[in-house]
């Protein structure tokens, strides 16, 4: 059988143990939907109660909301999602396949659109100005403009670094058939050629997707065929109907993002707590989105939930880029604090065509999961964009009150977010550890190495035997445990040495066994996940053992 990746060892780990199902499995699973089980279910509890604790218990900055995942749709018109929040898709015309024509082109060329768009107007005019000149023409005014405008799109690749690079054999013919062949474009003359070059470097993005897809420059990658429909946005918002009638006046739509209900109630929050800015307003929930290529198990899918935080300051770009910085730090140091390795962790602030239409500014927390360094969370300047909309939209005055100097103003907002489907992956592809066989146990013995504090099961508790007095006191240590909240659970079958491997598998920190001396002396072995080590622990000085370790 060939060796598993990585990520295929994740997925049966979770399904094996309870981590993540296949959602209706039964029925033969759901377009990338995913349960999660009785320890996925906790995990990301405990995620969730991490984040809350740090960013709106302990912070006095910041207050909490849970809002409706279905408001007025009128809030969609305000934020821009209705026009905006879209991916163009195109379609195979032979095998029907939808591909998102932007991600398409990412994986077959391995650079980033704008790179993979750059990159084709510097190799276009390198062969358009050869057939230029060999012509003997006189230079257009359209030539010298797209003289200009690909001195511009050079200057960006030298900024960025990008020019040759080690490509694999499926990336070389790609580019040898789409990226290098440039005299069949299909143009009547080179002025038509010029002509259709400049306005795909003043249009951008866009134009080069349409261009590749009218000039069969794009090759299906599951049928090979070169024929697509043009590229369409498509909005990736799902739609519903409220009420019993199906009709335009009904639409309502599922929430693509937890913000929009943060800026809904923004002046609720204002009126009815005593909070100044610079201030943050903290929601979890889930968020909705039609994607067209979800993938990854949970790291993408069309349910998953968010945990985003706006933050608002006073309406300038310094104090909002001085924000910006600082919520990076702390979003970075949220992951590192709870056990991601930071060599896995890097930031990526994003180039100016890839910024969502509400930001002026943001960058991502990318981790490096095992099918590449991919986004993890964000942080963005969203300015005054949202308050302004919704305040337009809506009439209402949603400007904040300055009491110290009687100003009043739209405050601008920088926008923390994260995916906590995304932190759960990360977080269990970080703690996944196979042994070596060098380490006392045995090789390819798994061992989630997973921070205590986010450990589904905290303690472990066995009876040495199912014999004298040994399970009742193993199971009043579990209560006890159980009483503190701390989730303890109890396990009498197999060998010790089997149940602690169990318990490795899915991560519990430690594990208590009660034996023959526990019943003279009141102690109990407690054996670390990470260190192996076994200490004897008086039972009455377990609670504070535990809570010394999870509460440093
Ligand atoms: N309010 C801003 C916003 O929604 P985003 O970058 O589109 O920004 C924020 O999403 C985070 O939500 C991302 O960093 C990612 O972790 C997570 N996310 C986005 N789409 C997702 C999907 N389809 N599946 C799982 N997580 C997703």
């Amino acid at each position: 059988m060939a060796e598993l990746n990585l990520m295929d060892k994740i997925v049966s780990l979770c399904k094996r143990r309870g981590f993540i199902y296949p959602a209706s499995e039964i029925y033969g699973g759901f377009a990338n939907a995913f349960d999660y089980g009785p320890l996925g279910s906790q995990l990301k509890k405990n995620i969730k109660d991490e984040w809350w604790r740090r960013f709106v218990i302990e912070r006095e900055d910041i207050v909490g909301l849970d809002s409706a995942i279905i408001q007025n749709p009128r809030t969609w018109e305000a934020s821009g999602h209705l026009a905006s929040f879209t991916d163009p898709m195109v379609e195979c015309k032979k095998c029907h396949n939808r591909f998102r024509i932007d991600k398409l082109l990412e994986e077959i060329s391995g650079m980033s659109i704008e790179d993979a768009y750059h990159q084709f107007l510097h190799e276009w005019w390198n062969d358009l100005d050869k057939r230029i000149k060999a012509s003997s023409q006189e230079a257009t005014e359209e030539v010298k403009k797209a003289e200009v405008q690909v001195k511009k799109v050079r200057e960006k690749m030298q900024k960025k670094g990008v020019g040759p690079r080690e490509f694999n054999k499926e990336q070389k013919e790609y580019q040898a058939k789409h990226l290098l062949d440039y005299s069949f474009t299909g143009f009547d003359n080179l002025q038509a050629e010029v002509k259709e070059f400049l306005r795909i470097s003043e249009e951008g993005v866009p134009a080069y997707l349409g261009h590749l897809v009218n000039t069969f420059k794009l090759l299906c990658k599951e049928c090979g065929s070169r024929e697509f429909t043009h590229p369409r946005d498509f909005n990736l918002m799902f739609k519903t109907y409220v009420g019993p009638i199906e009709d335009s006046s009904a639409v309502a739509y599922l929430r693509p993002e937890t913000a929009q209900g943060i800026f809904l109630n923004f002046k609720n929050i204002l009126q009815s707590t005593r909070i100044k800015i610079p201030l943050g307003i903290a929601q979890i929930g889930k968020a909705f989105r039609n994607e067209i290529t979800p993938g990854n198990f949970i790291f993408r899918t069309r349910e998953f939930e968010q945990g985003e935080i706006e933050f608002f300051v006073e309406p300038n770009l310094a104090e909002s880029k001085k924000w910006y910085e600082e919520w990076l730090k702390i979003w970075k140091a949220f992951f590192v604090d709870l056990g991601i390795k930071e060599k896995n962790l890097s930031i990526r602030e994003h180039a100016k065509e890839e910024l969502s239409h509400y930001s002026s500014g943001t960058s991502d927390v990318e981790y490096d999961f095992p099918f590449g360094v991919s986004e993890l969370a964000g942080v963005a300047q969203r300015t005054d964009f949202d308050l302004k909309n919704h305040q337009e939209k809506s009439g209402q005055d949603l400007r904040y009150f300055d009491e110290a100097t009687g100003e009043r103003y739209l405050p601008f907002v920088v926008e923390p977010t994260m995916g906590i489907d995304r932190a759960m992956l990360a977080f269990l592809v970080d703690a996944y550890d196979e042994s070596d066989g060098k380490d006392g146990r045995e090789e390819g013995e798994i061992t989630l190495r997973i921070d205590p504090r986010l450990a589904p099961v905290k303690v472990a508790v066995f009876p040495l035997m199912k014999k004298d007095k040994l399970p009742e006191i193993a199971k009043k240590i579990m209560t006890e445990m159980h009483r503190i909240g701390l989730n303890a659970q109890y396990d009498e079958s197999g060998s010790v040495g089997r149940r602690y491997r169990r318990q490795d598998e899915i991560g519990t920190p430690w594990c208590v066994t009660v034996d023959f001396d526990s019943i003279k002396d009141n102690t109990v072995t407690v054996r670390d996940r990470d260190t192996m080590k076994q200490e004897r622990v008086k039972i009455e000085e377990l609670v504070s053992h535990f809570q010394a370790r999870l509460f440093k």
